[in-house]
């Protein structure tokens, strides 16, 4: 009995003294960010290449207009914040751009897939995720031989390690959707070119994964189908919008996008044994801000603080930051509201620094997260964390 006792002592406090997930892992210190997606986390891309996101994008933070199409900061500014690094200059953006702690590849408009229309189309980004990649292989390859030149090369451009040692995120896929129903698809023909665009998905990061990348912070898509822009661009019927004022067939689809993404996420753990990869339901998160705006000190979440009129403050031809001249004087006619602090959506399209700070403090100690773990952690596989667990 006694023995037993001991015994059963031992066992308890070797259970008890397992290291748990949060002090046994140690801290991942990125040294930099490798960014790609689309406008939820363009920091200057599409500004740099075809004109700059216009006045009064950028007055909550920056107070000027500064390559996003926000009043403020993006998720993946508030990331940077987190981690202690600088703002990702965007890859494109050739005025005042420092690129030792990363680089942005994303444009607003960005697809995954290559389209068949152009900008002026259709108003998708020429700089899809296989061009952004492609640019992203081309300043992989270079940096380390410019920066051998010294000056100020050194300042400018990663580490050589930071290559393998960097998060790489990613927003993107939206886009994907739209494009599809731009071209009068239904859902159904939407959904059957998800498996295609996913797994060009997968063959970009398959791709950073053999130049030497190993952490993967994959954000989800969001519920278009409560966007002002959606609401206002696509036909949908009365029994088609749910009681918050969505229109479910393209929440589905981004739901459906979604549940693939995951799978996709779970292949390449297996095929990538080096990769941590984590998952981040972004979705639920925006979501939420649409269903409970008013218990989260949001109001009428469906209406667009910056915009022109109409039952949601948005206007596709009078769009945020839009001019007239009268009298030779520019007038902005599509302009912000009193107070972004308390508003959900920004210009119809994308969310205000509010709503993306308060979707970061969700996120953050990886309570959205595929495996649940914080940011500052992203570096662990799920090996590492299912071992501790
Ligand atoms: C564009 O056209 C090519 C050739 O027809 C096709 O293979 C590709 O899937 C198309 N891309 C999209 C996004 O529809
Ligand atoms: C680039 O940014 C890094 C990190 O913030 C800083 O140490 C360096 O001085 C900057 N270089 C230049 C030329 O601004
Ligand atoms: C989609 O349908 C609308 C309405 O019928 C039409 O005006 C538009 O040209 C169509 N677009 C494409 C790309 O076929
Ligand atoms: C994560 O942070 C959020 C927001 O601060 C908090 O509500 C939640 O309980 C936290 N979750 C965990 C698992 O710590």
């Amino acid at each position: 009995m006694e023995h037993a006792n001991a015994i059963l002592l031992c066992i308890l406090i070797s259970v008890i003294s397992l290291p748990s997930p949060l002090t046994s892992l140690p801290t991942c210190e990125f040294p930099a960010i490798f960014n790609l997606g689309d406008s939820n986390s363009d920091t200057g891309g599409l500004s740099a290449a075809f004109g700059q996101a216009p006045y009064p994008h950028g007055i909550t933070h920056f107070h000027h207009p500064a390559g996003r199409f926000c009043d403020g900061r993006l998720l993946i500014d508030f990331i940077a914040e987190d981690l202690g690094l600088p703002y990702l200059s965007a890859y494109l953006d050739s005025m005042a751009s420092n690129f030792s702690h990363g680089a942005n590849f994303a444009t607003a408009g960005s697809t995954i897939r290559p389209q068949n229309t152009t900008m002026t189309q259709s108003g998708v980004s020429p700089i899809s995720l296989d061009v952004q990649y492609v640019q992203y292989s081309d300043f992989r390859r270079r940096s380390p031989v410019l920066r051998k030149q010294g000056g100020v090369f050194e300042q400018l451009l990663p580490l050589e390690d930071s290559f393998s040692r960097a998060l790489y995120t990613f927003d993107i896929g939206q886009n994907d959707l739209t494009a599809g129903y731009k071209l009068n698809m239904t859902t159904d023909q939407v959904k059957a070119y998800v498996p295609d665009v996913l797994h060009q998905f997968s063959n970009v990061v398959k791709g950073i994964y053999a130049q030497g990348g190993r952490s993967f912070w994959v954000h989800n898509t969001g519920p278009v189908g409560c966007l002002p822009y959606s609401l206002d661009r696509f036909l949908i019927t009365a029994a088609q919008v749910n009681k918050y004022g969505c229109a479910t067939p393209f929440n589905e689809v981004a739901q459906f996008f979604n549940r693939r993404l995951k799978d996709v996420v779970f292949q390449l753990r297996k095929d990538l044994p080096l990769a941590a990869i984590t998952y981040v339901d972004v979705y639920s998160l925006k979501y939420s801000l649409f269903t409970q705006a008013k218990k989260l000190g949001f109001k009428d979440p469906l209406r667009a603080c910056c915009g022109h009129g109409g039952k949601y403050n948005f206007n596709s031809k009078r769009r945020c930051g839009s001019k007239i001249i009268e009298n030779g004087k520019e007038i902005v006619i599509a302009n912000a509201c009193k107070d972004p602090s308390v508003k959900v959506i920004w210009d119809g399209i994308h969310f205000t620094e509010a709503a993306n700070r308060w979707m970061f403090k969700q996120l953050v100690n990886g309570s959205f997260s595929d495996p649940p773990i914080p940011l500052k952690m992203a570096c662990h596989r799920t090996t590492d964390s299912l071992y501790y667990y």
